[in-house]
């Protein structure tokens, strides 16, 4: 290994919106090339509430994977007031799901059939701290009268210390986290509680959204907050700490759904989110730690093996170029940029480059 040149562990996305259609067969391919797994969001139109749903979803994916891509989905159940923990048990125990996800009702896209009352979700909890299934956590509360930009700080008080003090073995992710609140949490917790962090969080902040007009593309949920989050997201996504590991939150929307007088939240980053990630840990002096946020951490987690093949990354001397967007019938979906240069370049086995 040069300076110049990285080999790793292939990287897993412990976060990722694949949608379906024909959204799913022109995104699908971004993630294959890149990541040997991912935890696939169940937030369709149409929720994938049961096993028999994450089953017929997992076939329309597998359907759309490039012959010559290693990837596999892993599925995730979204939680409902009436999701029935037999079917969740029986479904980790076959290997057929391997998370279920928390949307408090409204808090973001396709939230609507999420959980209101907690309370009525602990029969669920009871169960998966029994089998060691990881809960997946959107850390917002809803409240009308919560400032959007305290939601998380809020939840994390309110909502998730109970949760936590109640059933203090249950496996934890708390997803896209985007503040210094979230990332002493989680250090302030045991390895059963872990985040994902996106790479967007790594290198925007709402500046981003709101200087120089308003910039949808850089609208998510949660949405990005002031720099001194940022840097905590950074600090802990470099030192290599375990409890916090890659998941891209890559969400594709048209771009007309998101320039719009209410346009929707959702980066599609994952064209460039290894190669932004690797730039930010450079930045930071810790590309040693690379590995074990992308490769490694997530899947110690998750308690399954590390993939077996590799990545190679090979510094450019030129800044790469953007990624290009990408058309589907209905329109088209942008690209994230970064804002800022980018020179780790992602190659495949054989040496060449990748989209
Ligand atoms: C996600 C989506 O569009 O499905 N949007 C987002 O801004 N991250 C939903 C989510 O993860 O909150
Ligand atoms: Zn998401």
């Amino acid at each position: 290994m040069s300076s110049s040149t990285l080999t790793f562990t292939m990287p897993d996305d412990w976060h990722l919106h694949l949608r379906s259609g024909e959204m799913l067969k022109q995104v699908l391919p971004f993630t294959s090339q890149h990541f040997g797994r991912a935890i696939v969001m169940p937030n369709l139109p149409s929720p994938v509430v049961t096993v028999a749903d994450a089953e017929v979803y997992r076939q329309e994916i597998t359907a759309c994977i490039p012959e010559t891509d290693n990837f596999t989905p892993l599925m995730v159940l979204y939680l409902t007031e009436k999701t029935d923990p037999k079917d969740v048990k029986a479904g980790f125990l076959a290997g057929k799901v391997a998370a279920v996800k928390l949307y408090p009702a409204g808090a973001t896209t396709h939230s609507d059939a999420g959980v209101k009352d907690l309370e009525k979700i602990y029969p669920v909890l009871t169960v998966m701290e029994t089998i060691g299934m990881p809960f997946l956590v959107h850390g917002e509360v809803v409240d009308a009268e919560i400032d959007i930009f305290d939601r998380e700080a809020v939840f994390i008080e309110t909502k998730l210390m109970p949760i936590r003090e109640r059933f203090p073995k249950l496996k934890i992710v708390f997803e896209h986290l985007t503040t210094k609140e979230g990332v002493d949490y989680v250090l302030s917790c045991d390895q059963d509680t872990a985040a994902t962090i996106t790479p967007h969080h790594l290198v925007i902040n709402r500046n981003a959204l709101l200087v120089g007009g308003l910039k949808p593309h850089y609208y998510c949920l949660p949405v990005a907050k002031r720099e001194q989050h940022r840097l905590a997201l950074v600090k802990a996504a470099t030192s290599g700490d375990s409890q916090f590991f890659l998941g891209t939150d890559s969400a594709p929307h048209l771009a007309e759904a998101k320039e719009s007088a209410c346009g929707c939240a959702g980066i599609f980053n994952v064209a460039n989110a290894i190669s932004v990630v690797a730039q930010v840990f450079e930045q930071e002096k810790a590309l040693d730690q690379l590995e074990k946020f992308l490769s490694l951490n997530g899947a110690d987690f998750y308690q399954l093996p590390y993939n077996r093949q590799k990545m190679t990354l090979v510094r450019q001397h030129k800044p790469l170029s953007l990624p290009e967007n990408i058309k589907i019938a209905e329109g088209e979906v942008l690209a994230f940029d970064p804002l800022l240069d980018l020179h780790w370049d992602v190659q495949n086995p054989l040496g060449m480059k990748i989209k």
